[in-house]
């Protein structure tokens, strides 16, 4: 087997695969400049709804957190509770806040209302978790997960004033369900390897981005490194991407200041690429750019 169907290895293999034509007449110097919900930042480079990150490091949420803030950056987080999520906000970081998908729909009500009361800028489900590894309904910390139905999408959609956003999704079907349960946003991800050979996100991000047509952001994680990476997402039609397991091993090394500087290196190397392929923002890069191996 060539790759043991390791989900990371073939998502990393795709990026590998995408190569960059150069474009340098008439380039301009290009901005990285993103705006999200209304909320400007200074690039599409955002932290991953992640979660357990004490246990990376003392405090390492919020130290997460402080590290999109300085960097300009969107925080996204995932399971966690209250007082968390009220830290992660105090930090002055525009958070999006991730809830699992509880059997129970009014665990996820109220989360949905604390987020909004909390002042999160958005927030969303990762409809991915429903099943453990043996297909059994999975448990987290003792309260039973549950796949959501298309009516349930749109209760939850009309129960806040917040953007919704769905996270998980890797098929057009589920996208197509998306854009009509009226959500305003989707995470293309699945889930670092929820199961093998899962199809590497930006191999279905064309068409998921043509089916949605600009209506709502379109977000995209799983395997991000570097700013060639996010350059060759955006290309292919991602508005902004979430960086997760590559920020660990700065935040346990460096804390703020080491996500800090990993965002921030990210983001100039993705202007970098984007000066020598006169891409002047990152809604306007030509797909043709990337030529596949
Ligand atoms: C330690 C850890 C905790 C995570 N917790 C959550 C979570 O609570 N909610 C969620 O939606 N995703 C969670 N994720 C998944 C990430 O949001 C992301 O989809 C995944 O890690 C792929 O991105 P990456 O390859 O950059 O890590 C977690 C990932 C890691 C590594």
């Amino acid at each position: 087997m060539a790759n043991g169907g390791d989900t990371s290895k073939i998502t990393r293999d795709y990026f590998d695969s995408l190569l960059l034509e150069m474009r340098h007449i008439d380039a301009v110097k290009p901005t990285t400049e993103t705006v999200i919900y209304g909320e400007k930042f200074s690039s599409p480079i955002m932290t991953a709804a992640l979660s357990h990150l004490d246990k990376v490091r003392p405090n390492g949420t919020v130290l997460m957190a402080q590290g999109a803030y300085a960097s300009k950056s969107a925080m996204w987080i995932g399971m966690g509770d209250e007082e968390e999520l009220e830290a992660i906000i105090e930090t002055g970081a525009k958070t999006i806040k991730i809830i699992k998908p509880y059997a129970d729909n009014d665990v996820i009500l109220k989360k949905i209302e604390h987020a909004e009361k909390s002042g999160a800028l958005a927030v969303g489900i990762d409809i991915d978790h429903a099943f453990g590894s043996i297909s059994e309904w999975d448990y987290i910390l003792g309260l039973r997960m549950s796949p959501k139905s298309f009516d349930e999408i749109k209760s939850f959609v009309n129960a806040t004033k917040l953007p919704f956003i769905i996270k998980g999704v890797l098929s057009l079907q589920d996208a197509l369900k998306c854009l009509e349960a009226g959500v305003n946003g989707i995470v293309v991800s699945h889930h670092h390897g929820m199961v093998d050979y899962a199809l590497p996100p930006l191999m279905i991000l064309p068409k998921i981005a043509k089916a949605v047509g600009g209506k709502f952001p379109i977000f995209v994680d799983c395997c991000f490194e570097r700013g060639l990476d996010v350059f060759k997402a955006l290309a292919l039609g991602a508005t902004a991407v979430s960086v997760g397991r590559a920020l660990m091993k700065p935040l346990k090394d460096d804390g703020a200041d080491g996500v800090q500087k990993y965002i921030e290196e990210m983001k100039h190397e993705l202007q970098w690429a984007m000066a020598v392929t006169c891409s002047k923002n990152p809604s306007s890069i030509d797909p043709t750019i990337l030529w596949n191996k």
